[in-house]
């Protein structure tokens, strides 16, 4: 039989979990708790406290997350947010619903906001920093945190990519007004559908978001806003409060294959690996190399069983939505030389050393070729 390697297991990962999970579905459908309720409570409750904060509000998804923080810090029409080049859409589309504009930041070799560049951007519009600990390792936050506080900008950081990643020894999510994050199945804790949460210690901001996220309402049928219907299901809920134990020894194992990734591809000259920044505890949501081959490699390496993904094709300002903002690459240089070189190779925590080797063999066997 051909080799096959996945970009993403979750078949494998639920194997491993199958009766805790099975039976929390089981709970959810018998007490017929389909929409909030006790089940969305007690996570709420148990991610709070795993991050030790005051509050944790569920979502119906990551994007929720950011838009509603967004809007109940009060960003809106003519505010500017500063963000990076190189995110998911949400990110920077999030800013634009609220009717502001993102003003995008170049990438550092970390693939995160360059710090150095933000400064310079900041105008009298400007609101709040909107940092993205991409692909699990994070920004460099405590700058970024004395920028937003020199300058009174809220700082809120999408830690969608970044679930207990840590910066000085301060789990990322933590350090700002609120920290917003996606449980999409893909991420390190998933759910088996769409959900989303916000952290934040700020009771009023807390009290905002929940009303927010509930039409509008602090009490049922009295409606203070107008506001959306964002909100996390039971089964969702439940399956996360299984998986949430568990998640330290998942992201560990995940930084144990991307060891051994960098390792393996030690004297490959062709494939530039990721480079993981001082002070930071890198979680690996992606592992991402560069290599100038790019679409050639991920052709070879899908003829030869191993699916691979790119994270992403076309950094933010250079999509035809951010069209109206004049953007040139030479405005962001990194990103734009970057695109074209990234390529995410599997990594999720049940992945095997044979596999690891699999995959590097197959990369050094292309570029033996050429
Ligand atoms: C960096 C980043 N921000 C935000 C999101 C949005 O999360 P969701 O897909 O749950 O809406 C994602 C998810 O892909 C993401 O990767």
């Amino acid at each position: 039989m051909s080799v096959q390697i996945p970009f993403v297991d979750l078949k494998t990962q639920y194997k491993t979990i199958k009766s805790g999970i099975d039976n929390a579905i089981q709970q959810v459908i018998e007490e017929t708790a389909f929409v909030r309720g006790k089940h969305v409570d007690a996570f709420e409750k148990a991610f709070a406290e795993a991050y030790g904060v005051k509050h944790c509000i569920s979502v119906a998804n990551g994007t929720d997350a950011i838009y509603i923080t967004l809007k109940m810090i009060g960003i809106g029409q003519g505010d500017e947010v500063i963000t990076v080049a190189n995110s998911w859409i949400s990110t920077s589309e999030t800013i634009g619903q609220t009717g502001a504009r993102p003003v995008f930041i170049d990438i550092n070799q970390y693939y995160n906001i360059d710090v150095s560049q933000i400064e310079r951007k900041i105008t009298s519009k400007t609101k709040a920093i909107l940092p993205v600990h991409l692909y699990g390792q994070p920004a460099k936050i405590d700058t970024i945190k004395q920028i937003c506080d020199s300058n009174k900008l809220h700082l809120i950081e999408d830690c969608a990519q970044g679930h207990f990643a840590e910066y000085k020894g301060q789990k990322v999510g933590t350090l700002g007004i609120a920290g917003t994050f996606s449980f999409y199945p893909g991420k390190n804790l998933g759910a088996y559908g769409d959900a989303g949460a916000i952290i934040t210690n700020d009771d009023e901001l807390a009290v905002k978001i929940r009303m927010y996220a509930n039409h509008g309402a602090k009490v049922k049928h009295q409606h203070d806003i107008e506001g959306v219907n964002s909100r996390m299901d039971g089964l969702q809920a439940a399956i996360l409060s299984v998986k949430l134990p568990h998640i330290h020894d998942w992201n560990r194992m995940r930084y144990e294959h991307a060891k051994q990734y960098n390792e393996l591809f030690k004297n490959v000259a062709e494939v530039v690996v990721p480079e993981i920044g001082p002070d930071v505890s890198h979680i690996f949501h992606l592992y991402v190399i560069r290599t100038k081959k790019r679409d050639e490699l991920q052709k070879f390496l899908k003829q030869q069983g191993v699916e691979t993904a790119i994270h992403y094709p076309t950094a933010l300002p250079f999509l035809r939505a951010y069209e109206y903002l004049g953007h040139t690459p030479a405005d962001f240089p990194v990103a734009y030389q970057f695109q074209g070189e990234i390529l995410s190779l599997p990594m999720y925590p049940e992945l095997t050393e044979g596999m690891i080797q699999y995959v590097v063999d197959k990369t050094k066997e292309f570029f033996s070729s050429k």
